[in-house]
């Protein structure tokens, strides 16, 4: 079976419903990133971080995937797939895919807020119990915080993600603007001869001279593009 590896972004789940990120009207508009997306705003506010985070949660319950979720997780009936994501949407999980990476974290868990990667004490939140408040303690007796790599911590599944690199047939991104590191360099890690589609409707600057064949749509309409015109 042909390996395909697929990097996500925000854009993957626009037509759910969730906002992007940057841009007008993105998220972080609204909110300022250094507020509630960092481990600073965390500590100066952790009350307001935990509600911003308990808001996502809420819209995510209320969201489905969508068709190109469903198309990414149809593409295991013919190969053998990992998805890359910088999502903390569990929407590829929900349409089906069974090999999710979550480079920034996970809405639906929260952890230890001494130790955040420590396994043990993350702890998966279920749709009728999905909000966390101060008080509310992980196993180690800190305060529970979102499973969220903030701006600033280290990005721990980046090794898995260029490990599912090893053997890549063909490398698809979408919906991601590549801003954020050390995600956007996992392009460097696929080899040259590897074929590279970049699904967005926006024009993305892409970090790389290498050659990349855009599919300038939408997660949905780019997904059935590329197994049309690409993989058949
Ligand atoms: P951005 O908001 O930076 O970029 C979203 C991309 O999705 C843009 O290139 C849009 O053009 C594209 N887009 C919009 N609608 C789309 C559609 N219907 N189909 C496909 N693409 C569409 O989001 P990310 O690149 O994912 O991190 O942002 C990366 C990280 O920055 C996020 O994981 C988040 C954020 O700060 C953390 O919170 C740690």
């Amino acid at each position: 079976m042909k390996k395909i590896v697929i990097l996500t972004g925000a854009g993957m789940s626009a037509e759910s419903g969730i906002s992007v990120f940057r841009g007008s009207g993105g998220l972080w508009d609204e909110y300022p990133v250094e507020q509630v997306a960092t481990p600073e705003g965390y500590r100066a506010n952790p009350g307001l971080v935990l509600e911003f985070y308990n808001k996502r949660r809420r819209q995510l319950l209320e969201v489905a995937p969508n068709h190109g979720h469903e198309l990414v997780a149809a593409l295991e009936n013919d190969y053998d797939v990992t998805v890359v994501t910088q999502n903390v949407d569990d929407l590829h999980e929900r349409a089906g895919s069974s090999n999710v990476i979550h480079l920034h974290g996970e809405l639906m868990k929260v952890c230890s807020s001494r130790e955040p990667y420590n396994e043990n004490y993350v702890k998966i939140l279920t749709s009728d119990n999905a909000e966390i408040g101060l008080g509310d303690l992980a196993a180690d007796g800190s305060q529970l915080r979102p499973f969220i790599v903030w701006f600033g911590e280290a990005v721990p599944k980046m090794d898995d993600a260029v490990r599912s690199l090893s053997g890549v047939d063909v490398f698809v991104i979408i919906g991601t603007s590549l801003n954020v590191y050390p995600a956007a360099g996992l392009l460097d890690y696929v080899p040259r001869n590897v074929p590279v589609y970049l699904i967005d409707p926006n024009d993305v600057k892409v970090p790389s001279n290498r050659p990349v064949t855009v599919i300038r749509n939408g997660a949905s309409a780019g997904m059935e593009e590329l197994i049309t015109k690409y993989l058949k």
